[in-house]
C-alpha cells in the first residue's frame, strides 16, 4: 500500500470538535508544523477564539447535520484550497447504566459519534479520491475495542467507528486515500472529567494530537495511544471470560456507573444542551 506523501507544511486540515480538548490540541500540533488549519465546533465562539491563537480559522459546525458539514467543508476549501486531511474528532461520552440512560441520549451519542464521522467521510472522500490523495483520521477510542460497564452506547458508537474505518480503509487503499483510527485511552479533557478510570492512565490531549499528526507520515490503520494500553485491549479479546471477569473485578471496572461527581455533573449539564 503506498500513499503519496502529504507535506504538513501548507497542508489543508479540517478538524471537527476543535474548540477544546483533543481537537484543539490536534489543531495546534498541525499549525505548529505549518499546516493551514480550520476547526468546526458547536461552540463556534470558542472555535474562532482558539483558532486565532495559532493562525487558524474557526467555524460553527454541528456534525450531525450533513448540510452544515457540507457548508463547513465548502467554506474551508473556498478559503484555503483542496482538503488534504480531515480529522473526525467531535464526540460526546454520556456515562451511566444502560437502562438509566434514555433513548434521547442513545440517539445523541450515535448521531454525533457515528453519524458525524459518516457524514464527514461521505463529504470529504469524493474530492480526495478524485485527486488520488488525502488522509482521514477518525478519533475513535479504546472503548472501540474494550467494553466498559456504564459506557454501553458509547462503546457501541466507537466499535462502529473502528469497523467503519477498517472497512473503508480496505476499500480505498489502492486509490491514494488513507483512513486511520486513533484510539485514545482516557484523556484529560472535559469529556472524561470527574470520571475515575483507574487503572487506565489519563494521558494529555497533546499525546493524542501527536498520534494524529504522526499518522500522516505512518498511514497506519489503527493507532492506540498510549500504545501499550492498545496491546492490553487486544490481549483482553483473547483472554477467556472467567479470567477477564477476575481481572475486571480487581480493576474495579464499574467506576463509570458510580454516582456523578460535581465535575461530572457539569459535563452532563453541557450535554443536555446538545
Ligand atoms: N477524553 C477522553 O478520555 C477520550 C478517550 C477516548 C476517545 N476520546 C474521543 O476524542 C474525541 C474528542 O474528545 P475530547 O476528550 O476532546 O472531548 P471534549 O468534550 O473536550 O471536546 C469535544 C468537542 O467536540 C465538540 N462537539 C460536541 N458535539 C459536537 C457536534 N455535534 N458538532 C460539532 N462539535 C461538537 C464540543 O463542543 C467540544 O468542543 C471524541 O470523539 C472522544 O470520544 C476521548
Amino acid at each position: 500500500m503506498s500513499y503519496s506523501k502529504i507535506d504538513l507544511s501548507g497542508a489543508v486540515v479540517a478538524i471537527t470538535g476543535g474548540a477544546q480538548g483533543i481537537g484543539r490540541a490536534t489543531a495546534e500540533a498541525f499549525a505548529a508544523r505549518g499546516a493551514v488549519v480550520a476547526v468546526g465546533d458547536l461552540d463556534d465562539v470558542l472555535a474562532k477564539e482558539t483558532a486565532a491563537t495559532y493562525g487558524g480559522t474557526g467555524y460553527a459546525l454541528d456534525v450531525t447535520d450533513p448540510d452544515a458539514y457540507a457548508a463547513f467543508l465548502e467554506n474551508v476549501e473556498n478559503q484555503h484550497g483542496p482538503l488534504d486531511i480531515l480529522v473526525n474528532n467531535a464526540g460526546v461520552m454520556p456515562n451511566g447504566g444502560f437502562l438509566e440512560l434514555d433513548a434521547r441520549t442513545d440517539r445523541m451519542t450515535i448521531e454525533i459519534n457515528l453519524f458525524g464521522v459518516l457524514h464527514g467521510m461521505r463529504l470529504a472522500l469524493p474530492g480526495m479520491l478524485e485527486r488520488g490523495r488525502g488522509h482521514i483520521v477518525n478519533v475513535a477510542s479504546l472503548a472501540g475495542k474494550f467494553p466498559v460497564k456504564g459506557l454501553a452506547t458509547y462503546n457501541a458508537s466507537k466499535f462502529a467507528v473502528v469497523g467503519l474505518t477498517a472497512a473503508t480503509r480496505l476499500e480505498y487503499a489502492d486509490r491514494g486515500v488513507s483512513i486511520t483510527a486513533v484510539l485514545p485511552s482516557a484523556v484529560d479533557t472535559a469529556l472524561a472529567s470527574g470520571l475515575d478510570m483507574k487503572p487506565i492512565p489519563k494521558v494529555k490531549a497533546s499525546d493524542i494530537a501527536d498520534a494524529v499528526v504522526g499518522s500522516v507520515a505512518s498511514r497506519k490503520g489503527e493507532i492506540a495511544a498510549p500504545g501499550y494500553v492498545g496491546a492490553l485491549a487486544n490481549a483482553a479479546t483473547l483472554t477467556p471470560e472467567p479470567a477477564m471477569k477476575l481481572i475486571r473485578r480487581l480493576m474495579r471496572d464499574d467506576r463509570a456507573l458510580l454516582p456523578d461527581s460535581d465535575e461530572r455533573k457539569a459535563y452532563r449539564a453541557r450535554l443536555e444542551l446538545e
